[in-house]
């Protein structure tokens, strides 16, 4: 039986994976660190907040002191670091926040970590760091370069990537220099519930439905290569399970997409969901969907993100090979779960726009 600690857990992939995991080991506890910034929300969570081997706390991974009574009273063996600013457009508009959360409080998990696994009077022998990290550390790819490989090189371009390899760097020098038991994986672009509107799939499904633009930077030739959460959760399962101590482990779905394709294809799949459930028409009027217009007229080209990435691809040969690691969702199943999940889950995605959910948490936590 484990005992993790998440950090980050009311956040996108984080509840994904809680959720995950509670189904599949129910027997572990799970305590969520999570500081509920505009990104995290506690309704996320809403499933498995009465479970008896869950406790969600709300805190800064850079308290230090409040991470090892943490690790302490819930005597913790294995930590899994979601936390952190992820949109890059934030990243350029303000950088400080990423330095501070992504590297900063990275280095506070780890040492206490140290503290208290490593340093104690009783050193706690099994025990995990698994550090969750991005692709976008290993930079950019021309159309012809091959996947990224866990040996490619870091070459991150923007702030948030360039935090992510920092943090990469020291849980890998945590490892190296003082034993600490840590893997880390560097997973491709993320798809389905609970991903906040700002990013650009949830973006496109909710601004279609709002009859409002849908913005492509630059050309819209960029390329992700594009993952169901699960199978996300999934990977690091794996890795939890049998990964080999201070390794990087690629994830990802072996599913690249430029940006126009997929905003048009989900255009697409949104139309047909109002052909086959007329009832969307009266909840969503202003939609083109429901005046039987075409979803593509709303594509905008907006001036690009500066110093965009042109192309994300991961290899994940070392993971299909150590771990037995293959996600299970295809694109067609995961993108039609995911825009089934908007079209059920609107007051979700309304509260985390309207920011109406900050002001519970503000309520709850004052
Ligand atoms: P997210 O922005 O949706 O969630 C981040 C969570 O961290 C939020 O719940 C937020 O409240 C919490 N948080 C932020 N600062 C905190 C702090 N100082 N203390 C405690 N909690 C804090 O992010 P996500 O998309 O779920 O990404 C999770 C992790 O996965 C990140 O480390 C990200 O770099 C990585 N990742 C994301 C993707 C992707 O496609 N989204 C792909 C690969 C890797
Ligand atoms: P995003 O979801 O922000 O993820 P990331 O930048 O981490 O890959 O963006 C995915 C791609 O979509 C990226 O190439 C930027 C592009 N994009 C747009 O063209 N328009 C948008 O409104 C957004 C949010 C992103």
């Amino acid at each position: 039986m484990k005992k993790l600690l998440v950090t980050g857990g009311a956040g996108f992939i984080g509840a994904n994976f809680v959720h995950y995991w509670m189904e599949k080991y129910q027997a572990d506890k799970i305590v969520v660190l999570d500081a509920l910034t505009y990104a995290g929300n506690i309704a996320n969570l809403d499933n498995v907040k009465y479970e008896g081997n869950f406790t969600f706390v709300h805190g800064d991974i850079c308290d230090q002191a409040f991470v090892e009574k943490i690790l302490v009273e819930h005597k913790i063996d294995t930590l899994v670091h979601f936390a952190a600013e992820s949109h890059v457009d934030r990243s350029i508009t303000g950088p400080d926040a990423f330095i501070e959360t992504n590297i900063m409080g990275t280095y506070s998990l780890l040492k206490a970590a140290k503290k208290v696994w490593l340093d104690g009077d009783t050193v706690v022998e099994e025990h995990r760091f698994h550090h969750v990290s991005t692709d976008e550390v290993y930079g950019t790819l021309s159309p012809t370069d091959p996947a990224f490989t866990e040996d490619t090189a870091y070459a991150p371009n923007s702030p948030y990537s360039a935090s992510k390899a920092a943090s990469d760097h020291l849980v890998r020098a945590y490892h190296h220099t003082y034993g600490l038991n840590v893997t880390t994986s560097n997973c491709s672009n993320n798809y389905g519930p609970f991903h906040f509107p700002e990013k650009l799939i949830p973006l496109v499904i909710t601004n279609i439905l709002h009859d409002k633009a849908l913005p492509i930077y630059g050309d819209g030739q960029q390329i992700r290569d594009w993952l169901y959460v699960e199978d996300h959760a999934y990977g690091i399962d794996l890795v939890l399970q049998n990964g080999r101590i201070g390794e990087n482990y690629n994830i990802g779905g072996n599913n690249e997409w430029a940006n126009i394709d997929i905003v048009k294809r989900i255009s697409k799949l949104v139309e047909q969901e109002f052909v086959k459930n007329t009832g969307l028409a009266t909840r969503f009027p202003l939609a083109k969907a429901a005046i039987e217009q075409n979803t593509d007229s709303l594509i905008t080209y907006v001036k690009d993100r500066p110093g965009h990435d042109r192309r994300y691809a991961i290899d994940a040969t070392k993971t299909n090979n150590e771990l037995g690691y293959m996600p299970k969702e295809s694109f067609d199943t995961g993108i039609a779960k995911t825009v089934q999940w908007y079209l059920n889950n609107e007051a979700w995605w309304q509260s985390v726009m309207d920011g109406s959910y900050q002001n519970w948490i503000a309520e709850q936590y004052s």
